[in-house]
Formats: C-alpha cells, structure tokens, sequence
C-alpha cells in the first residue's frame, strides 16, 4: 500500500499524496536536468530534451528574455505538476540567479520542502548555502541529492562532513556510491538494500535494480568487482558507525537531511529521490494565517498568492497570479472572496501549469499550484478564501539594499513611467519609493542585476528607455506608530521621508547611525526592515 501520509492520518487521501517542493542548487548543479528527468518520469513528457527545448523556445520571445539567456539564468519562476507512484508532485521553480531576491524566498513560501542539489565534484556552493539559509528561516525539510557522481567527485564522507558543517545539519546516507569517476558502477540503497547499477551506454535507461539481502548476501559480488567491493564494504561500515541512521521525524523537522548520490544526466538515482520525496516528504502542511492558522483538510477553499507574473505577453498586459492552495478542494468556477478588498471573485479560468503546457484546471487541491490570469486585482501577499475572512501571513516583503533614483529618458514620458513602475512595484520586482521632496522616484532592489532587469522590462514592456541616477540614500526603513508621534517625525524628517507604492511611510537614509538616532528619540515608533506584504 502507498504510503502517502504517515503522519497525519486524518488527511484527506487526495491531500495525502501531494509533495509540494522547489529545488535549491548553485548554478550548474544539475537542477534543470535534474528537473527534466523528474517529468520524464512523471510521464509530463515524452523525451529528455524537452524542457530544454522549451526554455529555449520561451526564452527568444523578448530581448529581455535574450538577457536571461546570454547571462544563462532564468528570472522568471513557474509551477509544474506531475504524477508518480501515486503521488502529486507540485515543483515550484525558484528563480536560478546569484542575486538573492525576494521571489526566491517568496517561492520558497510556497512550498512544504525543498531538493538541494549538490555537484559531486564541487560540494556546498554559495548559493546553495545562500537559499539554504532562506529554507531554515522557515525549517523547510530538505532532502539532497548529490549530483554528477558518473564524473570525478569527492570523496564521499568528505561531502557528507562538508554539509553538516556549512549547513549545520546532520546527514544521513540514503545511498551509498560504489566506485569513482569514471569506475563509479552505481549506489547501494540503504534504506531498500538494494543494488543499482548504472546503464552508462543509456543515458535514458532507467537503472537495473537487484534484490540484496544485506551486505553478506554473496550476490553483491556477482555484481560488485572486487577492487570496489572491498572498499565499499569498508566505507559502508564505517558510515553506519558514524552517521546517524535515518529519523523521518527529524527530517520533517528539517534537522537531518537523507542524501542520494546519482547522476541526473544518466537518469541514475532519480527514482529513488523521488521515492524519497514521497516516503520522506511533508504532505501539505498547516498555513499561517490571521486570525488562525489554516489547515489544509479544511473543507473550505483557501490560497495565497506568492507570485505575479506581469505582461507574460505585452501585447494584452495580463497577469497571472500563482496561488497556492492553503486548504480545501477547489473547482472551476468557484467563488472566492478576495480577503484585502473584500470582494466576490470567481474564478473561472484558473490554470494549471502541467509540464507539457498550461491547461485549464477542473479542480485542485490544498498544496496545489494554480494560475489565475487577472487584470491587476490580486497581488502578491492576497488571500482568497472561500469562508470566513482569513489571511495568510508571512509573506515579507525586504527593505532595499540597493537605491538609485530613476528617470524617463523623456521628459514628457514622465506619467507612463509612474504607471509601469507601479506595476513593477505591485508584482513585487522592485521597490518604488517616492520622495515627500522633489520630482522623481527612487527604486530599490536586493540585488544589483535587478536594475537591469528593471530598465530593460519598462523600455520592453512600455516603450520607455530610462535612466538610473546615484541616489544620495542608501537604506530605507518602512515606519509603524502612532499618528502623532508619526507626524512629529515626518515634520522633523521630510528631506528623509517617502511613500511607498501602498502608501505607507518609509525613512530613507545613508547613515545607520540616523537609524539609531531615530529610535532613540522617537522611542515610540519602530524602524522596520521588512513589511507584511497584504
Ligand atoms: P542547472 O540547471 O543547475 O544550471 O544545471 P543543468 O541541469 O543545466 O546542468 C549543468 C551542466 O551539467 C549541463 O552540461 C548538464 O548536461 C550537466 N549535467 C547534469 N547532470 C549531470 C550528470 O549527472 N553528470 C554529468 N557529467 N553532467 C551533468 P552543459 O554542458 O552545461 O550543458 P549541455 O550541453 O549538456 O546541455
């Protein structure tokens, strides 16, 4: 029998068998291919070759799309959905480029657990450990599959030690690797004992999979030769001397972390993550939410949206909103009431992002994915619920680290460039400040590139080039407090003060020194590096 819940018996079979997860890796690990071999499997397509292909076909459609391919990233996230042994996989892809931004963590707000891949030869890189660190914040489970072992790699427990060290997390082998290199012959599966060797004339060819009845079972040396019996034998002793066995719980906890070794070029150890994910893997889980937490069994249809996609095609300005569903069972046509404004909205032309392209979806379910193309109304943080007001929390939106002032190279183009930077604002692509004093804006940023990707979107999408000026600021704090002592400050501060796209007050500065003056002598309000967003 599938073991789809163990923990939580109570949930509905269809909730159950849903593993909503997003991948985590440093550039060139493996995660597109490793991706492709997941919907291979998943019968979301026919060939390798195809996301590729896919990506390619999507990318030549804009210049700025033509940026995302020559500096080889991706900017822009999506949702697929497929099949496999029973269970629903929902893979959410976080945005590929070094620069940490707020969409990866927001992607990260959308999942139950994340794959960290890791290149054999090269271990923790930094961005691995940059979006890791993002996934502890919120103790997602995390399952590694440690990538490229058909090549020269590292030594195995020298791996192992690398991630419990940089990543303070403990590890325990799922599989075992046999060989090096170029005499690497495949993994023993701990967890199954069993032996699984790699086609390396096959790329496609899933691996031949043999019955083992523990490390004595003289079948090994059938299939074993025995310059590498001999020290697998040896290293698998001493992994089971000194690395913890594998504690499910621990994992659903994000403490231990089970490792596969494989190589997803050579579909080798792919299943067995997979297995993995279902066996080891969070079922949906319970959503923050305000006043309460939601549930996912709840019988009434709840979801946040984590992302906005804007002007997917320029030409008709529509958005998609990516929702992730909190609880219930949702069906076409469905009346959901938007939490922020209050209003009726049904919802009747939702997708569902199928590997293989987009399809309307009939139905779906807490822990699922779906897109709901709009003209502007839901924004990234909204909740639809189909029963009493609720809202989803903890979708944070994070004050700049970087600001630059920003013009229409036009003049006269000035008013169309407060309408798409708006829009820009609203998806959540950069932070527009507008200062109480003087003309212009003041856009903020996490990471530098995404200046780039600003000016080439607006001139893109709008017509309009721009031009970036040093800003004299180079922190920006949003302010809560009471009206009065609000009003005191701005008074006292205005050269400092501005509104973002909500309206709300924000306190720009260069100096943290101005930040500690601030709490000092206004003990009453606070100085806030993040905001809900709602
Ligand atoms: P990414 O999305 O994490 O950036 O990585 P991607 O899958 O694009 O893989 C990066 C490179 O590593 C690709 O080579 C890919 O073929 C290769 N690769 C992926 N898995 C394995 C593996 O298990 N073993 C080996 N040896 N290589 C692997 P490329 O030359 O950049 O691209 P391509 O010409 O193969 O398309």
């Amino acid at each position: 029998m599938l073991d789809t819940a163990p923990n939580r018996p109570d949930l509905p079979a269809e909730i159950a068998r849903r593993r909503t997860f997003a991948i985590i890796s440093h550039p060139d690990a493996g995660k597109t291919t490793l991706t492709e071999k997941f919907l291979l499997y998943g019968g979301a397509i026919q060939m390798a070759g195809q996301v590729r292909a896919k990506g390619e076909a999507r990318r030549t459609r804009s210049d700025f799309m033509q940026m995302e391919k020559d500096r080889g990233i991706s900017v822009s996230a999506s949702a697929m959905s497929f099949d496999y042994n029973g269970w629903r996989f929902n893979l959410v892809d976080t945005p590929g480029h070094s620069d940490f931004s707020e969409d990866t963590y927001r992607t990260l707000t959308a999942v139950d657990a994340a794959i960290m891949v890791i290149d054999g030869a090269k271990g923790v890189e930094s961005q691995t450990q940059k979006l890791f660190e993002v996934c502890r914040l919120r103790d997602l489970p995390i399952l590694t599959f440690c990538n490229k072992m058909d090549r020269e790699s590292r030594d195995t427990f020298e791996i192992i030690d690398e991630i419990q060290e940089m990543l303070a997390i403990d590890v325990t082998p799922a599989s075992w690797p046999i060989g090096q290199g170029r005499d690497f012959i495949g993994c023993y599966d701990i967890l199954r004992d069993r032996l699984e060797l790699m086609d390396r004339a096959d790329r496609n060819r899933v691996a031949e999979s043999i019955q083992i009845n523990g490390l004595d079972d003289p079948k090994l040396a059938e299939h074993v030769p025995a310059h590498l019996l001999e020290p697998f034998l040896e290293e698998i002793e001493m992994a089971r001397e000194l690395l913890p066995a594998l504690d499910p719980q621990s994992v659903l906890e994000g403490h231990m972390t089970p490792i596969w070794f494989g190589s997803a070029i050579n579909s080798f150890g792919v299943k067995e993550l997979m297995e993995g994910i279902g066996a080891y893997g969070p079922e949906p889980q319970p959503q923050r939410a305000e006043p309460r937490q939601i549930s996912p069994e709840e019988t009434k249809v709840s979801g946040f949206v984590f992302k906005v996609q804007a002007n997917m095609d320029p030409k008709h300005r529509d958005r998609v909103a990516f929702v992730r569903l909190a609880s219930g069972h949702f069906t076409r046509g469905m009346k959901l009431t938007h939490v922020r404004t209050k209003k009726p909205m049904a919802v009747s032309n939702p997708v569902l992002f199928l590997a293989s392209d987009r399809e309307l979806a009939e139905e779906a379910w807490a822990g699922d994915i779906i897109g709901i193309p709009n003209h502007g109304q839901l924004r990234i943080g909204d909740t639809l619920t189909e029963g009493e007001p609720i809202r989803v929390t903890g979708i944070p939106s994070f004050a700049p680290e970087l600001l630059k002032g920003i013009r229409a190279a036009d003049p006269m183009k000035a008013k169309h460039l407060d309408k798409a930077l708006m829009q820009f604002a609203e998806e959540g692509a950069a932070k527009v400040f507008k200062p109480m004093i003087g003309a212009g804006y003041v856009v903020g940023v996490v990471g530098a590139l995404q200046f780039e990707v600003l000016a080439s979107r607006i001139e893109l999408e709008y017509g309009l080039p721009v031009r970036f000026e040093p800003s004299q600021f180079t922190s920006a704090r949003w302010v809560g407090g009471d009206k009065t002592a609000m009003d005191r400050f701005i008074n006292a501060n205005r050269q400092h003060i501005a509104h973002d796209h909500d309206g709300d007050v924000v306190y720009l500065t260069r100096l943290q020194w101005d930040i500690d003056r601030i709490e000092r002598d206004f003990p009453d309000l606070t100085l806030s590096a993040t905001k809900e967003m709602m």
